[in-house]
């Protein structure tokens, strides 16, 4: 518990600017500012501009101006208590205040951490402006990181006598939580020039089933215009009104086959028995989306190559519907909206995915705070499939399924000797996936190495979760945005098929779980009976278990190699743990 030290912030002069405003014409770089609804109703909003030179984000809140109290701050998962709040509030003289705490019951911070309030009220609204650094230097204190943050926020109608005590908590139904990536990218620019185009790739009417989870397939062949290659300069999802939160990720396929094989014009199910098996060719990533996520720009340099006398003019619409209600009345007409010229940019770029295979070979047993898995991107696979003078990856989208609770991928050089990492999200959600473009480019050279680790929450579920396509199974993904483009398009692995047989027969003879050589992988999984002694062997036997390789070019084959049983990547020189600006953490 906390010493509480009292400081009054007494309301300040008004601004007629709105503090926000104000401040992104003196500091520069802090040109942008961000803004995102809190309730469904927009009527209480938060809007924010960062300062990088001082690690500060400065936040202005709109609110009704009828409230008492109004407690915004930030939680680990987006649960109300316990968060880092801070309070603003008006005491029975009248006066606004704001102050730090760190609970759901408040209790003042002896340090006070919102800063430099001001506040405003005008035709019923009330404006307010608090200044936050990302690290506030105490150690009960939420850091702001790069990544998902999740803002919860309070209010009360009652003017309070004093804070202490206030039991946040207790207005659940007057209350909320959202995920905001507040660090943004101040640098992209989002602006396309005049001479871009729009290109709908969306689904017609469909009748979504009634089934927890669909991914529904749509070929499409490009207009004529694209004989000549285009360049995609951005794109963003296109999702109907009342498919909003239906639409759970979507991915846009090149038909990998000579420019004049025609591809049946397929619309279905993605795992339909009838699918033809031609449009299996449509596999080659040209854009991907998931919730959350707005649109994606391509940096000055490059742009994803589209069309031209090579180019099979088919490609695939794949949408992914998470329908857990079982609906059946849904029907949507969603997709990607592409932003393409024929005026080429300098490169093209590509996309890699990082990480595991989708397997079953991998998996995570129940009742699990936190459980990792691992896939790597060995040396031997980045020596063949990267280009001598290497990669710049500059952008980023970290995926897995519903027990994804943090994902990063660190970056080695040939020599184990690690780099900075390639991204990070240390409160990562399935429901705010977006891709990022890096703030600083990293390059990457043949012989390096890239380990993208996903840590999982199975508190609620009561059997295995399995690796796989399923929402209820997992992934563990990083799918990353570089230029020049080159061949290489996977670079995952999963456990050798070797070391998990083996795992299975000594669960069988020495543990007595009714694993068996004539089972398939998932039924051996199942069928363990789960308990710390299993789960630890399990955690072991993943992180030195050799390594099966999908080092895979662009047209879906393997590199030529031998990729079965490699060995984990040594980890020979660690990064020293970030440097935080801190004369000392209290
Ligand atoms: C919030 O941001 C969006 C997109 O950047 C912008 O169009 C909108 O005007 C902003 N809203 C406010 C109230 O600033
Ligand atoms: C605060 O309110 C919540 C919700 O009503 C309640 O569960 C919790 O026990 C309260 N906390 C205290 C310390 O009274
Ligand atoms: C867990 O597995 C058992 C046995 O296969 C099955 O009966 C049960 O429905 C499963 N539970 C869930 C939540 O899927
Ligand atoms: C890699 O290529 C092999 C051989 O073509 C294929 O069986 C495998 O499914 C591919 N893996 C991935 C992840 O695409």
């Amino acid at each position: 518990m906390k010493v509480f030290g009292v400081i009054t912030y007494v309301l300040c002069a008004l601004f007629e600017l709105s503090q926000v405003e104000a401040l992104v014409k003196i500091i520069p770089g802090a040109y942008k500012i961000y803004n995102v609804s809190l309730n469904e109703d927009n009527s209480v909003s938060l809007h924010w501009t960062l300062d990088y030179s001082s690690e500060t984000v400065i936040f202005e809140i709109h609110l009704p101006a009828e409230y008492g109290w109004f407690a915004v701050g930030f939680s680990i998962r987006g649960e109300i208590f316990p968060a880092d709040y801070c309070l603003l509030w008006e005491n029975h003289q009248g006066k606004l205040s704001l102050r730090a705490n760190d609970h759901g019951v408040i209790h003042l911070d002896k340090q006070q951490d919102c800063v430099g309030f001001r506040a405003k009220k005008s035709n019923g609204i009330l404006k307010f402006t608090y200044q936050r650094r990302f690290d506030t230097c105490d150690r009960k204190d939420y850091i702001i990181e790069d990544g998902t943050t999740h803002i919860v926020w309070s209010r009360g109608k009652h003017k309070l006598y004093q804070v202490n005590g206030l039991n946040v908590s207790s207005s659940l139904e007057d209350s909320g939580m959202v995920r905001v990536h507040l660090l943004e990218n101040v640098d992209v620019e989002y602006n396309l020039p005049k001479h871009v185009k729009t290109l709908d790739v969306i689904t017609d009417r469909v009748k979504v089933p009634a089934d927890e989870t669909t991914y529904w397939c749509r070929v499409v062949k490009l207009p004529e215009e694209y004989k000549v290659k285009h360049h995609i300069y951005q794109y963003e999802s296109h999702i109907q009104e009342s498919s909003q939160g239906l639409v759970h990720h979507m991915e846009v396929f090149h038909c990998e086959a000579p420019p004049r094989e025609e591809i049946p014009l397929y619309t279905g199910n993605c795992f339909a028995k009838d699918r033809p098996s031609k449009t299996h060719l449509c596999k080659r990533v040209l854009a991907a989306w998931a919730m959350g996520a707005p649109p994606f720009t391509y940096p000055d340099e490059a742009a994803l190559p589209i069309g031209g006398e090579n180019f099979n003019p088919y490609i695939m619409l794949e949408v992914h519907y998470n329908n857990p209600g079982r609906r059946a009345d849904f029907v949507d007409s969603s997709g990607i909206r592409f932003h393409i010229s024929s005026k080429l940019k300098e490169m093209d770029a590509g996309i890699i995915e990082l990480g595991l295979e989708y397997t079953d070979k991998m998996a995570i047993p129940p009742g699990q705070e936190s459980f990792s898995l691992t896939g790597y991107c060995t040396s031997a696979c980045t020596s063949m499939g990267l280009p001598p003078q290497g990669i710049t990856i500059f952008g980023s989208q970290l995926h897995t399924h519903l027990t994804g609770i943090r994902v990063y991928t660190r970056h080695f050089d040939a020599y184990g000797k690690e780099l900075p990492e390639l991204n990070r999200d240390n409160h990562f959600s399935t429901h705010f996936q977006k891709i990022r473009r890096l703030k600083k480019p990293v390059k990457v050279l043949p012989g390096h190495v890239l380990i993208t680790r996903c840590d999982y929450n199975t508190m609620n579920r009561e059997n295995i979760t399995l690796g796989g396509f399923e929402i209820s199974d997992e992934m563990c993904v990083n799918y990353v945005h570089y230029y020049p483009h080159t061949d290489l398009e996977v670079c995952k692995s999963s456990i050798s098929d070797q070391a998990l047989t083996t795992y299975f027969r000594y669960m069988k003879e020495w543990e007595a779980q009714p694993t068996s050589v004539t089972q398939g992988v998932s039924q051996n999984y199942k069928a363990i009976e789960w308990n710390k002694m299993r789960v630890q062997l399990l955690n072991e036997v993943y992180n030195e278990a050799p390594l099966s390789m999908q080092c895979n070019m662009s047209s879906g084959d393997r590199f030529p190699g031998y990729w079965e049983n490699a060995h984990i990547p040594p980890v020979i020189t660690p990064l020293p743990p970030p440097w935080r600006r801190c004369e000392a953490i209290v």
